[in-house]
């Protein structure tokens, strides 16, 4: 649709109040010459991520920061899924770090599920982490963009880089944690960065930085 796109000079919300995501986003958008404001500095309400997919949860969010700014917003919601737990934590994955965002304790419920269901190989411990990213128009009109990377959990966790369930994340073809990676390697392959890749190029004008195209 060709006024789902964004060219210079235009604004957009950030629908998150997590400074580095805002941050992350903000230095996405730059070389496209499309400004971001934050959803924290216009005050928006947060609203309850009552979803049960993360497209759903990102779409809610985008949606609803789109609403009350008159301008497009853009949002994302991700988490990890493990295979073996059917899927969990899944949009839960914030949730299991609690109110103290306690990432430790999060990383050991996930492998004291994995023992129960004796989960001790590589294989049987395969998981990935998941992004949707969502932008919308004050108008309703929304599209969502999804991302993942594929790889299996360690114990322990290993590493300090990063954030969440990181140190305990081996993606595919590499022997180091996500925890242990340099953020621009982890940036370069993430599921953030995958999903931000097919939003740029779905919805942005080409940057001043040479890459892109149009595509087939
Ligand atoms: P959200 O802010 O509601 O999208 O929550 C995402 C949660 O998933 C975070 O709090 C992390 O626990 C987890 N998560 C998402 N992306 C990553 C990642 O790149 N590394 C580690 N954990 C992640």
């Amino acid at each position: 649709m060709a006024e789902m796109r964004l060219a210079r000079g235009d604004r957009l919300v950030v629908a998150s109040h997590n400074p580095g995501k805002v941050r992350e986003i903000e230095e996405l958008l730059a070389p496209y010459g499309v400004a971001a404001v934050s959803a924290g500095a216009l005050d928006l309400p947060e609203p309850e991520e009552t979803g049960t997919t993360f497209a759903a949860n990102a779409e809610l969010k985008a949606l609803a920061a789109a609403q009350a700014s008159g301008l497009p917003a853009l949002s994302d919601d991700s988490g990890l899924e493990v295979e073996a737990l059917d899927g969990a934590p899944g949009i839960y994955s914030a949730r299991w770090g609690g109110a103290a965002k306690d990432f430790d304790a999060a990383m050991a419920r996930v492998e004291r599920e994995l023992a129960e269901r004796g989960a001790d190989s590589p294989e049987a411990r395969r998981a990935n982490f998941t992004s949707a990213l969502t932008i919308a128009w004050p108008g309703g009109d929304h599209a969502t963009y999804e991302g993942k990377v594929f790889g299996h959990l360690v114990w322990p966790p290993r590493g300090s880089q990063g954030f969440g369930y990181d140190p305990m994340f081996v993606p595919e073809g590499y022997n180091e944690t996500f925890g242990e990676m340099e953020p621009a390697q982890k940036h370069a392959m993430s599921h953030r960065a995958r999903a931000f890749a097919l939003f740029v190029r779905a919805v942005l004008d080409d940057g001043d930085d040479g890459g892109g195209g149009e595509g087939a």
